[in-house]
């Protein structure tokens, strides 16, 4: 992580401050777009630098980032923590190595396969093979490449019970495990995709589970429940973080039929 003050100011049609340091050489990315994160003035941001040439770099200011450090117009004085947003390395130029862990389903067999479960055997979910569907979790689309995701992990049997206590929460009778899934609202910006981020990286973690023989159920968690709220105080959440979705998981205790689903009646090939 770098620290450094920097001055955001307006010149023309942009808002931007300079990077005192050769970026490139210093997260050490020969092509492509940088992409950071980090603070400014303690609040976060998640952007991509603007190369000048020779190694200077810029970061444009947004109106969402100008107006949550209290930018208007004038030259402002900011304090910056900045590191490489590995994650974010799209570029193909850019891509770093991962160990990407292996299972025998065929992506397309898990999508038609999957169900959800509600009960489970008391044996836990191994916490490798948790790490691997939070990987994955990561892993899914959103929008704008804002990773606005939190996932929270509890096997905490007292947790669980909890939850469960709502009666479309059955499910967390037998469950061993429970991802919150949740969204910071601040990194999104505007809000407006938080529900979509957190239910793509939702159904990436469900479909994963599949792979790995671990049973899941995606749970709604509509703000009107207890859960909800109990959730936020049990964690002492920030106002900032808003829990999506949860899910529970476990090594099933029942079987589902493989049923077909395509429906041909709801599907409209160019007019309805
Ligand atoms: C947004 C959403 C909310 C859900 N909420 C609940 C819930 O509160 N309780 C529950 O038991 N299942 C819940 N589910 C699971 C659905 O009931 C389940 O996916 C649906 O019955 C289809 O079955 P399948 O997943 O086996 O295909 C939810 C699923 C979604 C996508």
């Amino acid at each position: 992580m770098k620290s450094f003050s920097a001055i955001l100011k307006k010149s023309g049609r942009f808002t931007f401050f300079e990077i005192p340091f050769d970026a490139s050489k210093v997260f050490d990315i020969k092509k492509g777009t940088i992409r950071v994160f980090g603070t400014i003035n303690n609040l976060e941001f998640r952007e991509k630098l603007t190369s000048r040439g020779n190694g200077k770099y810029i970061l444009m200011a947004n109106k969402m980032l100008q107006k949550r450090v209290g930018f208007v117009g004038s030259d402002l004085e900011i304090d910056v923590e900045m590191d490489l947003d590995k994650v974010a390395l799209h570029n193909s130029g850019n891509r770093i190595s991962l160990d990407v862990p292996k299972c025998k389903i065929d992506i397309l067999q898990a999508i038609r396969e999957r169900s959800t479960i509600r009960q489970f055997t008391d044996r836990k979910v191994e916490k490798k093979k948790i790490q691997i569907l939070l990987e994955s979790g990561f892993c899914a689309p959103n929008a704008k490449g804002k990773r606005p995701c939190h996932f929270i992990v509890s096997d905490d049997s007292a947790f669980l019970h909890k939850i469960a206590d709502d009666s479309n929460h059955k499910t967390f009778k037998t469950a061993t495990c429970c991802i919150v899934v949740c969204g910071d609202k601040n990194v999104e910006g505007i809000n407006k995709f938080l529900i979509e981020d957190c239910s793509a990286a939702t159904q990436n973690i469900l479909l994963s589970a599949y792979g790995l023989g671990v049973g899941s159920a995606w749970i709604g968690l509509l703000k009107t429940c207890s859960a909800y709220e109990y959730i936020i105080s049990c964690f002492s959440l920030p106002e900032k973080i808003i829990p999506v979705n949860l899910i529970a998981l476990g090594y099933p205790d029942e079987e589902k039929p493989i049923l077909p689903r395509y429906d041909s009646s709801k599907v409209h090939w160019n007019h309805w």
